[in-house]
């Protein structure tokens, strides 16, 4: 009785329609982490020590001392020896005990740093470093400490230290290739990051991030230059533009008059020279910190006034970032943008969303501005605020899950996401409970599948599958599309690719929840639609190994007969979702067997399905056999086939996967047992040996 055969297409095997390899993903994440940690802001807890060990080098220069002063002076005292003996091991005492100090005043520094207090961690790191001189820790430490200071020469010192200790402390290059951009030296700047490419090729993607920093801060810097001559040289526009400025320093005046000045500045942003003048020239702290504007912020749609002068300074912005990567990042650094954004997007006022609106689409275009958007902007209320254009035109919701979903494909946002799904997850729900009436059918379809596409990520999944008022959701709008499925037939479709994908979390712990899934699923079944059709099998196929009962209402609703007909005539997907269906049904009720035996004329659908590239296929095709030869007399109708062969070559190593082999080697078992015939038949191919040791190996838990 070989009941713990292995279903196969669990977790492993299929994702139907998430087929990125899960372990590419997982190693994208690790490496975002680890980009992450990498230029987190706490200096290290321990770095690398020196890799020498100290003790045992002062030993040996001791044993060796000892052995050149007997060799020298024979006639030195016992007792002289024996103090030699004692200095050496006070003065390796005292080494220990200064490491321990310098130790401890690395995490006091470390403190210190991470409370802000740069200048004390200067300290401490630097009275570390009296007690040990060589801790390269504290030498790159204390020159992240002196980067923040923006002391860039004494960083620079530091890690030249730090490199004479270790001369492949990449973290050493960093810190000196920031304080050379620091003090402008491009160059320098760029080969230190070179450097740690040579050392650590694995850095790749820090490095290119870090270079590219390089290269965007030089042409701003160039670009400056350039300003500062032409406005120097008396060009008109470039004057305008310092004069604007200064006029808009004015504090006090009416809204009016800031709105007046900022369209025309608007109007000036011709080119880069006026884009980089208004930088220069403090533009974006004038606009953003002058009181008058941010009262007109945070009093939006309360009067026309207001209205008036928060489009103004939004179309300005639109104009001077308009292909400026440092105006981009001097907005985004601007104190308040990161919610004040959000909130601009998520008001009712059509004029403030549609320019917001347009603001963040300028802004993601490129792989700069989104990183700058990610790291800058509250997502939580981005978000929100975007799939609140659910409740506007078609157009406007179609944009907005556009945006969203180009954001949420980036690898930064969905590090994020996965942090901070739990407040999130509420705001996802809500799309799910929206009344798909009142929605654009095709940007909710472009939501769910968003979150399909999310929920790829097995974290992720996890934790939607775990909260029930998702999973409710997500019963709930079934439950609505099923109402009208020529309407949202599309939702319908996009939300069981979802569903499928949050039963691939095995076992079953909700079994209510599934059996209501599996009930709905085996209505769908009645649908002319083939993919509904293909979605619908998919999700009962792991579904149904929930519940028995769930199996017998299946089974009393004919699915033996519909995932027959799958076979003869469905696609590849789904045939496999109907085979584990099967499977899954035969596995637990005889009625299922005595069906598939009445349906599958001796067996030629199995059979073939045998010889499937597939293996998961092959797999669940073989327990299926393996399951209907417990009907007496069922074996003999394979006495003509070449069913042995088939199943030997599977179960002797063809298949990649253990559970396959598995699953052949017990429907091979079942097949001699059911009719000795085929015992003769296995002899004759040499194959006991071979279902022998299979066999043992399932037998041993
Ligand atoms: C998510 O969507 C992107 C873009 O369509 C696609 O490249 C990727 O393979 C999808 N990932 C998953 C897991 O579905
Ligand atoms: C250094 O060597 C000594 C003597 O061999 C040993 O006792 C000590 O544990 C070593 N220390 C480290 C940090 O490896
Ligand atoms: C930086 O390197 C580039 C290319 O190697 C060179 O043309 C340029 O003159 C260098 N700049 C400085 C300031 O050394
Ligand atoms: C199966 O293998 C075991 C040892 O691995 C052996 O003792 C036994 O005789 C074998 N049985 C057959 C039928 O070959």
């Amino acid at each position: 009785q070989c009941t713990r055969a292995p279903l196969v297409g669990g977790t492993s095997l299929i994702q139907e329609m998430n087929s990125d390899d899960p372990r590419i993903q997982q190693k994208a994440i690790l490496e975002t982490e680890q980009r992450l940690l990498y230029t987190e802001e706490v200096p290290e807890e321990d770095g690398c020590r020196t890799t020498l060990n100290k003790t045992t080098i002062n030993q040996l220069i001791i044993i060796f001392g000892f052995f050149s002063l007997i060799l020298e002076i024979t006639l030195l005292s016992e007792a002289f020896l024996a103090s030699m003996e004692l200095d050496a091991k006070e003065r390796a005492r005292r080494r220990r005990e200064n490491r321990v100090l310098a130790d401890a005043l690395k995490d006091k520094g470390n403190k210190a740093f991470a409370r802000g207090d740069y200048n004390a961690a200067v300290l401490c790191y630097s009275e570390g470093l009296n007690k040990v001189k060589d801790m390269k820790v504290l030498y790159t430490n204390r020159a992240q400490a002196y980067l923040k200071l923006g002391d860039y020469q004494k960083a620079i010192v530091d890690c030249e230290w730090a490199l004479k200790c270790d001369e492949k402390c990449t973290k050493a290059y960093f810190h000196m290739g920031k304080a050379h951009l620091a003090l402008k030296n491009y160059n320098m700047s760029r080969e230190c990051y070179q450097k740690i490419l040579e050392i650590s090729p694995k850095l790749q993607t820090q490095v290119k991030d870090s270079l590219n920093q390089v290269n965007l801060q030089e042409k701003a810097d160039l670009q400056e230059k350039e300003a500062q001559r032409l406005l120097d040289s008396g060009k008109h526009a470039a004057v305008t533009v310092k004069n604007l400025l200064e006029t808009l320093c004015k504090p006090d005046q009416n809204p009016l008059f800031y709105a007046g000045g900022i369209e025309i500045l608007t109007e000036m942003m011709k080119d880069c020279t006026e884009q980089t003048l208004f930088r220069t020239h403090n533009g974006f702290s004038i606009i953003s910190e002058n009181e008058v504007v941010r009262r007109c912020f945070s009093t939006t749609g309360k009067d026309v006034v207001g209205e008036t002068v928060c489009v103004s300074v939004l179309r300005l912005w639109q104009a001077v970032c308009s292909g400026n990567e440092e105006n981009q990042r001097l907005l985004l650094l601007c104190p308040n943008l990161g919610r004040l954004l959000p909130s601009l997007l998520a008001t009712r006022l059509l004029t403030v969303r549609q320019q917001s609106f347009a603001l963040l689409l300028q802004l993601t275009q490129t792989d700069y501005g989104r990183s700058l958007v990610i790291s800058h902007l509250d997502l939580t209320r981005l978000l929100e605020a975007l799939v609140s254009f659910l409740d506007f035109s078609d157009k406007e919701a179609n944009s907005a899950m556009a945006l969203l979903t180009d954001l949420a494909l980036d690898e930064r946002f969905r590090v994020w996401f996965q942090a901070n799904l739990p407040g999130v997850l509420p705001v996802l729900t809500g799309v799910l409970e929206r009344d798909p009436m009142v929605t654009s059918p095709s940007a909710l379809c472009r939501c769910i599948a968003l979150m399909g596409n999310l929920s790829a990520e097995a974290a992720v999944r996890r934790q939607m599958f775990a909260s029930e008022e998702f999973r409710e959701a997500c019963l709930g709008l079934m439950a609505r599309c099923e109402e009208d499925m020529d309407f949202f037939r599309e939702v319908m479709y996009t939300l069981l690719g979802l569903v499928m994908n949050l039963c691939l979390q095995s076992p079953f712990v909700y079994e209510v929840w599934a059996v209501e899934v599996s009930r709905k699923c085996m209505f769908l079944l009645n649908s002319q639609d083939g993919g509904i059709l293909t979605r619908a099998a998919g999700v009962l196929s792991r579904t149904l190994s929930s519940s028995r009962k769930m199996v017998e209402e299946a089974l009393r609703a004919g699915v033996v007969k519909k995932m027959i007909k799958f076979l003869k005539t469905g696609g590849q997907t789904a045939s496999r979702y109907a085979i584990k269906t099967l499977a899954v049904c035969t596995n637990s009720h005889y009625e299922a067997r005595e069906e598939v035996i009445r349906l599958d004329k001796k067996f030629g659908i199995l059979m073939k399905l045998l010889s499937s590239e597939d293996e998961m296929v092959v797999g669940n095709a073989a327990l299926c056999l393996g399951n209907c030869m417990e009907v007496p007399y069922a074996a003999s109708s394979l006495l003509k086939t070449d069913v042995v062969q088939v199943l030997l070559k599977h179960a002797g190593g063809d298949a990649q996967e253990t559970a396959v082999q598995l699953n052949a080697g017990i429907a091979l078992g079942k097949l001699c047992t059911a009719e000795p015939r085929f015992a003769a038949q296995l002899r004759e191919l040499h194959g006991i040996e071979i279902l022998n040791s299979t066999m043992k190996y399932v037998a041993d838990p």
